[in-house]
């Protein structure tokens, strides 16, 4: 019997924008995922899904979530000719599109594996293990969910686009920072928008370099601005961000609207997180009352809310 954990995530800045070798900043939830990895009688492995959803997620996600095993299992080289596997996921972490609900499945998968076969891997290992899986259902991934997922923290990081090793700093800010985390409930294709941004890009060249270079000051900004504790800007600078991911056609009107609730009962930034087209909207609190009030104003209007902590 193996066991083995993966952190949710949460993107501050610059999903989509990683993609292309820009920083992004991103943050390791609290909730996680766990795999419980039993070696039984036969050959091949079976999945017992048990995390918690928003509906549909699982069946939307099925086939890329078989492939990810599959990817994981053989990156480890574990055999499944000469026995069988019973996979289990469970956990607090509710398997949602922006949540890092396929790289917390990934990374707690490896980990469990690592722990069933006494493999010895390090975070390190974990973490291209996990990569890996994230393949089958991100295409192309840059890589910072699972590393979010395997690290915890908060993280910058910089993919190396030659294939190299990533840039990872731990980012220590001196202030803890109150998110909500607003649920649109629709499942995105992280794949599928990924591909998407990418022919866009090819057909505008000059309007997305435009963009990349607005995106670049933001992240160097809001590196700053986490640092010196600095909320406000961190805000101001999420409001910007969340533009710019408009801009290129992420931000589903789904998004934007849970964007104004946040904004309009008093948040002080606020932006799509992750592949978006649906999934999440993250809003920044100025403090815990400002932000029960605006995971409730959310609820009012009928979307799921959670309330976590960062820094
Ligand atoms: C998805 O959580 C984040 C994206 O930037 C894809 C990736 O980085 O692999 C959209």
């Amino acid at each position: 019997m193996g066991f083995g954990k993966g952190y949710g995530k949460t993107i501050l800045f610059g999903e989509h924008f990683v993609l292309y070798g820009f920083s992004a900043i991103a943050s390791a939830l609290g909730s996680s995922t766990t795999a419980n990895v039993k070696i039984i009688e036969g050959k091949g492995w079976i999945v017992d899904d048990q995390r918690p959803e928003t509906p549909g997620y699982k069946i939307k996600k099925f086939d890329e979530a078989q492939k990810s095993i599959k990817n994981v299992l053989e990156y480890l080289k574990i055999d499944t000719d000469s026995q069988k596997l019973e996979i289990t996921f469970a956990g607090d972490l509710i398997a949602a599109s922006g949540v890092g609900a396929s790289a917390a499945q990934c990374t707690s998968l490896a980990r469990a594996l690592n722990d069933s076969f006494n493999l010895n891997l390090d975070d390190e290992k974990i973490n291209e293990a996990a990569y890996e899986g994230e393949k089958a259902y991100h295409g192309t991934p840059s890589g910072i969910d699972n590393t979010a997922s395997t690290y915890g923290g908060l993280i910058w990081f910089v993919k190396n686009l030659s294939g190299g090793k990533n840039t990872m700093d731990l980012l220590q800010s001196p202030i803890r920072i109150p998110l909500i985390i607003a649920n649109s409930g629709i499942t995105a294709s992280t794949a599928e928008v990924v591909a998407d941004v990418r022919r866009l890009k090819h057909e505008n060249p000059n309007k997305f370099e435009k963009i990349f270079k607005e995106y670049k000051e933001i992240a160097d900004k809001a590196k700053i601005a986490i640092l010196e504790g600095n909320i406000i800007s961190i805000g101001n600078l999420m409001n910007q961000n969340h533009k710019l991911l408009q801009a290129i056609t992420v931000s589903g009107e789904i998004n934007d609207k849970l964007v104004q609730i946040a904004l309009k009962n008093g948040a002080i930034g606020a932006k799509m997180t992750g592949t978006g087209r649906g999934g999440l909207v993250i809003a920044l609190a100025e403090n815990k009352e400002m932000q029960e009030k605006i995971a409730k104003a959310i609820e009012k209007e009928g979307y799921d809310a959670w309330k976590t902590i960062i820094g």
